[in-house]
């Protein structure tokens, strides 16, 4: 079976809006230092993008989560299959994801890193897919809300590839 991409959203774009978060960001955060926590795999391509924008100081840590179910769905039950490296207490904790789909991963990931007693905890995803949310998860900073597709590039992948696409596309399988 072929596949081809189409794109949705250009790399111009994306740096364009990664660029408006970073900008926001900075304003919110004036005189404080951020620690971001970047959930492997997918986010790390934005949380690069996005780190290199900020002017107030930053630490960053990774977290990988793998979350039960097939390829194109999450169940919601979330293992741990790397933890943070460092304590999150007292610090300003921004999670940086890829995509909000469900709200599933996101949500049972944000309980677990609030019982770890963060001064502040907050969300930044680069999409939303909010026709798809079975649980209600508020996200602080939101790149693009998209339709109900599915994507990659910037970080997503389908079947482990297309990670390093520097656009969104959106897989399309021919014969
Ligand atoms: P949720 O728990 O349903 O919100 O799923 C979130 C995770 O599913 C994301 O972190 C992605 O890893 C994956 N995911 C959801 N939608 C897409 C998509 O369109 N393309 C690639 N991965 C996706
Ligand atoms: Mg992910």
């Amino acid at each position: 079976m072929s596949e081809t991409i189409s794109v949705l959203i250009s790399k111009e774009d994306i740096e364009k809006r990664t660029a408006e978060l970073a900008k926001k960001i900075n304003e919110d955060y004036q005189g404080r230092q951020i620690h971001i926590v970047c959930v492997l795999k997918g986010g790390v391509f934005f949380a690069v993008n996005l780190a290199q924008h900020l002017t107030v100081p930053v630490t960053i840590d990774f977290m990988s989560v793998s979350s039960y179910g097939d390829d194109t769905k999450s169940s919601g039950i979330v293992k741990i299959v790397k933890d943070l490296d460092q304590p999150l207490a007292g610090k300003d904790v921004l999670v940086v994801e890829d995509i909000m789909d469900s709200g599933r991963t996101l949500s049972y990931l944000l309980n677990l890193l609030r019982d770890r007693k963060p001064a502040s905890l907050r969300l930044c995803t680069l999409l939303d897919k909010p026709s798809r949310r079975v649980i209600d998860v508020s996200c602080d900073y939101t790149g693009f809300e998209i339709e109900d597709k599915f994507v990659v590039g910037c970080g997503m992948d389908y079947q482990q590839r297309y990670r390093n696409l520097p656009y969104i596309g959106v897989v399309e399988l021919g014969e």
